[in-house]
């Protein structure tokens, strides 16, 4: 049985009457059972990082919004709720069992959940009928994914976004500012306290070029 069967509503065992008491967090967890290296989290992240990670943003010049590693959508109506009318979210996670019940929790037309990587980015932005991203956030757990994955997931991630836009990332240790740094000329940091563990943010900048 995959992810997907396993999301559906008519599920028995133990596992699925706890997700069914918990809510989100029950699925959540499920989640990280299933797989903890790709999860790397047992609970979502807090209101307060939510809020200090959004908080830079350029909302009114924000047409494409991409969330990579959404889980069970912690920050997607934080996301939403700021969009412009004529913006876009798109989500991309890995996991059948999280994507599923995006689709099923979150109605608004301006919302694309796609199963795949982050590393092919460029593919699923192009697929959904844009060239470019304005904005893109990150809850991987970059310190787990496999070899070689995290740093063509930022190489990538630069490529897509617009110049003037930027690459948000938050995690309990520095990789993934550190790899950030490696490809973004300019990167902000900041730290929370208020998150179960405290994690570390960085918003890397791929400022306009004024040679061109
Ligand atoms: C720590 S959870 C983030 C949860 C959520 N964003 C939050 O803030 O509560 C990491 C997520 O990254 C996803 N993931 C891991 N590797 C991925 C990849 N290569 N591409 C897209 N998603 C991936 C996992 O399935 C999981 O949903």
């Amino acid at each position: 049985m995959n992810g997907n069967e396993l999301a559906q509503p008519q599920k028995t065992g133990l596992l699925a009457r706890m997700q069914r008491a918990l809510g989100p967090a029950g699925v959540f967890f499920r989640g990280f059972l299933e797989e903890p290296r790709m999860v790397g989290s047992i609970i979502p992240s807090s209101r307060v990082t939510i809020n200090a990670m959004l908080e830079p943003v350029e909302w009114s010049r924000c047409k494409l919004f991409v969330e990579y590693g959404p889980g069970v959508g912690t920050f997607c109506q934080p996301v939403l709720d700021r969009l412009p009318r004529d913006g876009e979210l798109l989500v991309i996670d890995t996991n059948p069992l999280f994507i599923d019940y995006l689709k099923r929790t979150i109605r608004d037309s301006r919302f694309h959940a796609v199963l795949g990587s982050a590393a092919d980015v460029e593919d699923i932005v192009r697929s959904i009928g844009h060239e470019k991203a304005d904005y893109i956030l990150s809850g991987l757990p970059f310190s787990t994914l496999p070899d070689g994955v995290g740093p063509a997931i930022v190489k990538a991630t630069h490529r897509v976004l617009r110049e003037g836009g930027a690459f948000l990332t938050y995690q309990f240790a520095g990789v993934a500012r550190d790899l950030t740094a490696r490809v973004f000329p300019r990167v902000e940091t900041g730290y929370v306290w208020r998150n179960i563990p405290p994690c570390v943010l960085a918003w890397g900048w791929k400022d306009i070029d004024p040679a061109e």
